[in-house]
């Protein structure tokens, strides 16, 4: 265990399994908040065990069996649990509203997550100004997380914007510097869209993550682990990473004060994503 003070970052859990997220706050002491998202929840024990027997579900079970995974984690963490509503490449605005207006009703802890395309960024400025909580998520570009705050200018709560490290580095860019250019552009801003550091794939990315003081880090249950079989240790300032061949991602100068329309909001890994998160919901279901 460590003191939760000594830690900058807050501790999430990524994953769909509530047992983890029990074994995580043990092993720690506390678990801030937890992410999910459909590939997570179709690798739950339960949903998977129906899989592999060749059950599928119904749209209205598989529903009833993600909130009750929310119910549980929500009872386990301290202050947020993420919840990912469907979307594919061609659900409207209204469509996402309408799923996360019901899915914010799943707990007192709900954070909606919406992608970060011209849909994804229309519903969530609807669900600030009707003080709802937003993660937004699938965000590759330092122009999408400006987006992000100009759209969600007016938010009673903190917005989450989801950098995916891993992903980046799988295709050889430097994730990692992503979530280092974000937070100096955000250091001209009003301190309302906090750092989510996502799609964290190795010890290394939490090592960076915190050091860079990201305001929010969710770790997949096995790097969680091996945190722990190194007792919770954490950075010094000068930490240096492993060294990498990964490009690395310049920072770029962007102003923030534009209408978040005017910002470049494609990029292909978040299409991709979008697709992948639906055909694993559609997947599950007969
Ligand atoms: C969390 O919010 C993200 O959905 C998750 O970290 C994605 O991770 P992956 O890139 O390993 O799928």
């Amino acid at each position: 265990m460590i003191h939760k003070k000594k830690i900058s970052s807050k501790i999430f859990i990524d994953g769909g399994d509530p047992s983890e997220t029990a074994k995580a706050e043990q092993l720690l002491g506390f678990i801030d908040g937890q992410t999910t998202n459909p590939t997570l929840v179709a690798n739950n024990p339960i949903v998977k065990k129906s899989l592999e027997k060749g059950e599928k579900f119904t749209k209205s079970e598989i529903n009833g069996l993600y909130k009750k995974i929310i119910e549980e984690i929500s009872a386990i963490v301290e202050w947020s649990v993420s919840i990912e509503p469907y979307a594919d490449l061609k659900t409207s605005a209204e469509e996402l509203l309408s799923q996360a207006v019901g899915m914010a009703e799943w707990s007192s802890k709900a954070w909606i997550k919406l992608p970060t395309t011209a849909q994804g960024l229309e519903a969530a400025k609807k669900a600030v100004a009707n003080d709802m909580r937003v993660n937004m998520t699938l965000c590759f570009t330092q122009d999408q997380a400006a987006a992000i705050y100009a759209a969600t200018k007016d938010a009673k709560y903190p917005v989450f914007v989801s950098p995916f490290v891993g992903r980046l580095d799988d295709r050889g860019e430097n994730g990692m510097h992503l979530i280092e250019n974000i937070l100096k552009m955000y250091e001209k801003g009003d301190g309302h869209v906090m750092v989510l550091t996502a799609s964290v794939r190795n010890f290394d990315h939490l090592m960076q993550a915190l050091r860079l003081r990201s305001p929010i880090i969710t770790l997949p249950f096995k790097v969680f682990e091996q945190w722990a079989g190194k007792r919770f240790m954490l950075p010094s300032d000068d930490h240096i990473s492993v060294p990498s061949q990964l490009t690395s991602i310049p920072y770029k100068e962007i102003s923030l004060d534009k209408h978040w329309y005017q910002y470049d909001l494609y990029h292909e890994l978040t299409e991709a994503g979008v697709k992948r998160f639906a055909e694993d919901w559609n997947r599950l279901i007969r």
